[in-house]
């Protein structure tokens, strides 16, 4: 079991398969990119599938979720699933991606065993969505969306993060799109996790702004505190149901004290939080030829220091030194 000092218990893993993307959204990267991970530096497909069956049979994690940067770009995916999907107890299975080559993988990824995904698409209009990616990937992202749905990755989720003066007028509007397609919506507050060190506490799009800019076009019914369970999205029921929309409040309504997650970068190393200051290096282990035993110690170590909470709304916060697309989204 991965238990820290505040009595919560770790059983979603998140792992990071790359820190690449083929986007460039202006709240994560700058323009031209970052100093990438070198090969030899990521774990193999092989180190991967090891970590995930230490953490599922030896630690208690039910959960895996895969992310990256794009773990789409990541050659070895279907078969890290296939391989993920074999492990005895099997672990529920998802993917967190920007959809673009979605549409090729979708189905090869249902037959792997993959689960469900969660696709990022902050505006429905091209333009808007050029300007926020520096990318003309509109429609790949469309289409990766429906391939996805049309495979059975369901429920699919849409990710959104709105940013001022950009598409913070368009959380109505996706809404609707969101309902019609079938899609469950989920609006995320800006983090201060991009490589810039760009994000301002004013002018952020708060979770507040946003209900009250879909509540001028829908009715919004709180889903129940019961229903939440350790997610960090708060849910509400649309004009009476059954459809809902999410929003993922980490700055202004923190969810840190029901987090049941532990994290493993693309390198190989554990980090307690998004926001942890500090990782813990299985890779250095693995490779040294440390046992599954001596592992699992480690990582239940790690996460024994868990912080409190992330606290990006204190004065003290101090933003982490990896941006999000090396930590994993
Ligand atoms: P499901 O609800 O199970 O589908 O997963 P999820 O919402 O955790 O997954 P997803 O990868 O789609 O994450 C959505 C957003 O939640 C991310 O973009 C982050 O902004 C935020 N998020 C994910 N994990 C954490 C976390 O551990 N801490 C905080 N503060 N935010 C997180
Ligand atoms: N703040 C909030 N969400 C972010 N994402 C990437 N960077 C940030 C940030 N700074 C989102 C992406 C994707 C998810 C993995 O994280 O849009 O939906
Ligand atoms: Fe968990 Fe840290 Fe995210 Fe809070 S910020 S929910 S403690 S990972």
């Amino acid at each position: 079991m991965l238990l820290d000092t505040y009595g919560r218990v770790a059983t979603d893993l998140r792992v990071s398969l790359t820190d690449r993307c083929n986007l460039r959204c202006t709240y994560c990267m700058p323009e031209e990119g970052l100093q990438w991970l070198a090969k030899p530096q990521l774990l193999t497909d092989d180190e991967i599938v090891r970590l995930v069956r230490i953490a599922t049979t030896d630690l208690g994690v039910t959960e895996v979720r895969f992310t990256g940067g794009e773990p789409l770009l990541r050659p070895g995916l279907t078969s890290i699933v296939a391989r993920c999907a074999e492990l005895e107890p099997r672990p529920k299975m998802s993917l967190t991606t920007n959809g673009i080559g979605l549409e090729r993988t979708a189905v090869a990824l249902r037959e792997a065993g993959l689960d469900r995904v969660n696709v990022s698409l902050d505006t429905l209009d091209p333009e808007t969505f050029q300007r926020m990616t520096r990318r003309k990937r509109h429609t790949d992202v469309l289409r990766g969306l429906a391939a996805a749905r049309e495979a059975g990755l369901a429920p699919v989720k849409v990710n959104a993060v709105l940013m001022p003066g950009l598409n913070d007028q368009e959380a109505p509007e996706l809404l609707a799109w969101a309902l019609r397609e079938d899609y469950e919506l989920r609006f995320i507050e800006q983090m201060p996790l991009d490589a810039q060190h760009g994000w301002q506490r004013e002018g952020m799009i708060t979770a507040g702004d946003i209900l009250a800019s879909l509540r001028t076009r829908f009715t919004l019914t709180p889903e129940g505190q019961e229903e939440r369970g350790s997610a960090p999205a708060e849910r509400w029921l649309v004009d009476g149901g059954p459809q809902r929309v999410g929003v993922i409040a980490s700055v202004t309504r923190p969810f840190c004290r029901a987090c049941d997650r532990t994290r493993l970068t693309a390198d190989g190393q554990v980090r307690t939080c998004l926001f942890a200051t500090e990782e813990s290096d299985l890779r250095g282990a693995l490779r040294g030829g440390a046992s599954d035993a001596q592992i699992a110690a480690l990582w239940r170590k790690a996460m024994w220091g868990k912080k409190a909470g992330a606290g990006i709304d204190d004065p003290s916060f101090v933003q982490p030194q990896r941006p999000m697309s090396a930590i994993g989204g």
